[in-house]
Order: C-alpha cells, then sequence, then structure tokens
C-alpha cells in the first residue's frame, strides 16, 4: 500500500475532517504513516484562526519542500482553513504543491487524488457545496475509534463574529439529518468507542433550518442517549445566544451528558462585546450561567477569552478579568487578539502594543491558574470517575482519562485490570496544573 502522512492544525473539527480524509484515502489505497520521509502523499489541514496558526504551517512547508526536490512524484496537498481562505498566496508561495482544498472538498479528497495521479496539474478547490455537511460514507471505519469519538453535527457558522474567520473559511451553517448523526455513532460505538463529543463551531444552532426531518439540539441529545453503549455524551463548541431553556432541562434529565460546558464569553465588557458582535450582554450572559447553576449545581464550565480586542482600555479589560473571576471557569482559552482577513474588525484599528496585549494576556492566565487551583482543590480527597483514554508516560502514573467534569486525571495503580475504555474510580490526592492526579480507588 502506498503511504499518506498527515498533520492537523487547529481546531477539533480539522482533527475529525483529517480522520475522514484517512478513512477515504485508505479506501484509494492509502495507510496512514507516521513517518513523514516514508509518505507518498503528505497532506496538512490547516487552520487560520489567528495569525501564530498561519505561520506554522509555513514553517512546516519550508520542511517539506527538499522532500518533493528529492522525489518529484511526492504529492503535496495542502487541506483546511488557511487553504480555503489565502489559495492563491499558498500556491504563489509554494508553486510546488500539488492540491489546496477548502473544509467542503474534504468528502471528495479521493477524486482529487485520483486527478493528481492522472497528471492533472495543481488542484485548487474552494468552492463551498451547501449540499456537503460532514457526511462519512456508509463503509466499515479503517481503525478502532479510541474511548472517545467526535462526530460532526453542523458544519460552518452564521454569527458572524468581527474577529472570526470561521464564516469565510467553513461557510453557512449546515445540519447533518439526525439519522445520519445516530448511525455514525452505533458504527464508533461497535468500533469500542464509549464517549462521543458533538462537534460544531457552533452546535446548539444544530438543526434550525435546512434538515429534511427537523430535529432540535436538545432532542438531538435526547435521541442519542438511547444509543445503547454510550456511556458518556458532550458537546462543543455552544454559543451563549444559542442556549436554550430545553438544554438546560437536558443537563438535568440526561445522566449520560456530563457536567461540563463550554460556553465562550469572549470579553467581560458589553462595549467590546457589541464591537465583537456577540449580540448579548455581559448581565444576559451571568444570567444564564446563574440560571444553568441553579438546574445544575456542580458544572464545570469553560470559556474562551480574547484579550486586546481594538480599542480595548485597561478598564475594559479588568472587566474581562472581574467577569472570569465571577464566573469562576474552571478552565479558559485565553488569546491576543489577531487581525484576520476579511474581517469586519479589520475596519478597526488595532491599537493595542503587541507588548501590552502579551501583559493583558499573561494577566488573564496567571488568573485562570489560580482559578483552576481553588476549582481542582474541590476534588482532592475525593473519588471521581475517570474514563481511561491511554496509557499515560507520566512517571509512576499508570492511566490517563477525565472525569465528567473534564478534567485530565492521571493515576497510579489497576495496571493488572484496567485498560483504555474502562470506566473507573480514582481517589484525588494532587492537583497540578489543570490535571488531577491520584490512585485507583477500585472497580
Ligand atoms: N465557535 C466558537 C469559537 C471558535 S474559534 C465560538 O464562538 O464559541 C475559537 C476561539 O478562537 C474563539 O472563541 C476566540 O476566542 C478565538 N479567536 C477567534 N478569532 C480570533 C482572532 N481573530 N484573534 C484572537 N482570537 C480569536
Ligand atoms: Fe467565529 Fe463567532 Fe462563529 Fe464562533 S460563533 S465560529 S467566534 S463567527
Ligand atoms: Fe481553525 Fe478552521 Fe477550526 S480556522 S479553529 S481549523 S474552523
Amino acid at each position: 500500500m502506498k503511504q499518506v502522512y498527515m498533520e492537523t492544525f487547529g481546531c477539533q473539527m480539522n482533527v475529525a475532517d483529517t480522520d475522514r480524509m484517512e478513512l477515504l484515502l485508505f479506501q484509494s489505497g492509502y495507510l496512514r504513516t507516521a513517518h513523514v520521509e516514508d509518505a507518498d502523499l503528505v497532506l496538512v489541514n490547516t487552520c487560520s484562526i489567528r495569525e501564530k496558526a498561519e505561520q506554522k504551517v509555513f514553517s512546516l512547508f519550508g520542511g517539506l519542500k527538499p522532500l518533493k526536490q528529492a522525489n518529484p512524484d511526492l504529492i503535496l496537498g495542502v487541506a483546511g482553513c488557511l487553504a480555503q481562505q489565502e489559495q492563491s498566496a499558498l500556491m504563489a508561495r509554494m508553486p510546488y504543491l500539488d492540491f489546496i482544498i477548502g473544509p467542503d472538498a474534504v468528502e471528495s479528497i479521493q477524486h482529487i487524488v485520483h486527478r493528481i495521479h492522472q497528471g492533472e496539474g495543481p488542484v485548487v478547490w474552494t468552492e463551498f457545496d451547501a449540499r456537503k455537511n460532514y457526511s462519512i460514507p456508509e463503509q466499515p471505519l479503517v481503525k478502532d475509534s479510541g474511548p472517545s469519538a467526535f462526530v460532526n453535527i453542523i458544519k460552518g457558522c452564521d454569527k458572524f463574529c468581527s474577529f472570526c474567520v470561521v464564516p469565510y473559511t467553513r461557510g453557512r451553517e449546515k445540519s447533518r439529518e439526525a439519522g445520519e448523526i445516530y448511525a455514525e455513532i452505533r458504527q464508533w460505538v461497535d468500533h469500542g468507542a464509549k464517549e462521543i463529543i458533538l462537534l460544531g463551531q457552533n452546535v446548539n444552532a444544530y438543526g434550525k433550518r435546512g434538515l429534511d426531518h427537523p430535529v432540535a439540539f436538545h432532542e438531538l441529545l435526547y435521541g442519542i442517549a438511547e444509543i445503547e453503549g454510550v456511556e458518556r455524551l458532550r458537546f462543543t463548541t455552544s454559543h451563549p445566544m444559542d442556549f436554550t431553556r430545553e438544554l438546560i432541562q437536558a443537563y438535568c434529565d440526561i445522566d449520560i451528558l456530563m457536567n461540563h460546558l463550554h460556553l465562550p464569553v469572549q470579553s467581560g465588557s458589553n462595549r467590546i462585546l457589541e464591537l465583537m458582535r456577540r449580540s448579548h450582554t455581559i448581565e444576559w450572559y451571568l444570567d444564564l450561567i446563574a440560571q444553568l447553576k441553579s438546574e445544575v449545581p456542580d458544572i464545570a464550565l469553560s470559556t474562551d477569552v480574547i484579550v486586546g480586542f481594538p480599542g480595548e482600555t485597561r478598564q475594559e479589560f479588568e472587566d474581562t478579568l472581574k467577569l472570569m473571576e465571577q464566573v469562576g471557569f474552571n478552565n479558559s482559552y485565553m488569546f491576543a487578539y489577531s487581525p484576520r482577513p476579511n474581517t469586519p474588525a479589520l475596519d478597526m484599528v488595532d491599537d493595542i502594543p503587541h507588548e501590552e496585549k502579551q501583559e493583558r494576556l499573561q494577566e488573564t492566565i496567571q488568573l485562570q491558574n489560580r482559578l483552576t487551583e481553588e476549582n481542582g482543590r474541590a476534588f482532592l480527597g475525593r473519588e471521581v470517575e475517570v474514563l481511561i483514554e491511554n496509557v499515560t508516560s507520566r512517571k509512576g502514573m499508570s492511566f490517563k482519562g477525565r472525569n465528567p467534569h473534564y478534567w485530565s486525571v492521571v493515576f497510579k495503580g489497576g495496571e493488572d485490570c484496567l485498560k483504555p475504555g474502562d470506566v473507573t474510580r480514582v481517589r484525588v490526592e494532587e492537583i497540578s496544573g489543570h490535571v488531577l492526579r491520584g490512585s485507583w480507588a477500585g472497580q
């Protein structure tokens, strides 16, 4: 068999896209390799959410050029959001590329590679296709899933936050038919998955329009809970504006829905939120959190935060810190604002100096570290339930997994009777950063 080397940047949706391309390429006779020097095909799935993500791709390709020079038959392709956004710039900078394809071409990867084999010159495929929606072919999966499987339920985004490239790189929202999602989940469960993580840039916009059989997001969750063998259910990411009362109720009703919610807030200032076009206020967000906490008291919350948005004053930045403290997030993904092509925020002056953005970022990170530790302390001395994901290389520890609140847990003991995919109990003895460490507490 020929060999394909694949590398993925960006979010979990890109990871899931790479997995689908792996499956399709397997059917075309390619086996995935971890060694780029053995590859007949190199496929890099790219991200363009921030400038840094873009730079990583260019430096990777700098290293690939000599391989192509040494072996002209090597096929080099770029997929994903950067490819969608910067097709001509990529081709100009790397004329040796064989193909450049956007996220909507993932399902056509076999056809594209076939065209290259037929001797066609560089193939560029970046049209949006409103019919495509992350279907996977009804073929057996290439490999076992591991304990946790990602399942795309909606593609694209219609929110157009002023800083964000996603609506331009992934196009308009399109949900998958529920029946197809259930079928894919059954397939993953048959291949060993215990936990299903539903994916989309905005999962709770699921089902709003365009489905032959309309199903709302919370109804989809109830449907998945009926599938035998699914032991844990999660979803990411949700937009506060699409968060419904029914979804809060789903947390109360569905045992396998884990008590964790990632709900990006981006800023603690109403003025900045408006400039970001997030379409809600801080008061509204806090009210939603209060409702959720009153129904689901031990829910763990995480968020995304951007610092240094155009015009953000010191006071507005401090409002973000205040909000983080008020909610007491278990975890935050924190970013310095990065101007992106095509986005409306490009019309605003990116006036916060780089050093100031970095300082603000460090302050948020420090605050979050403290909040994480405070939240972690609540687990000390307690037993938590862990889905084992893998054997860990951490010194003296045996296994690594996650608890329902989405904390990483490493623990020692149980080597003789435990394996990845098992759910077991662990006594937490220590917190180390974002990781809980402990000992096996028996079955
Ligand atoms: N759909 C998700 C976000 C996906 S992008 C949501 O709305 O919740 C992941 C995160 O990257 C965003 O939440 C935001 O915090 C960050 N991000 C997006 N564009 C950015 C930019 N131009 N500069 C800095 N951070 C950005
Ligand atoms: Fe980007 Fe906003 Fe859509 Fe999230 S909701 S993907 S931040 S446009
Ligand atoms: Fe990046 Fe595209 Fe995901 S821009 S974050 S890979 S949707």
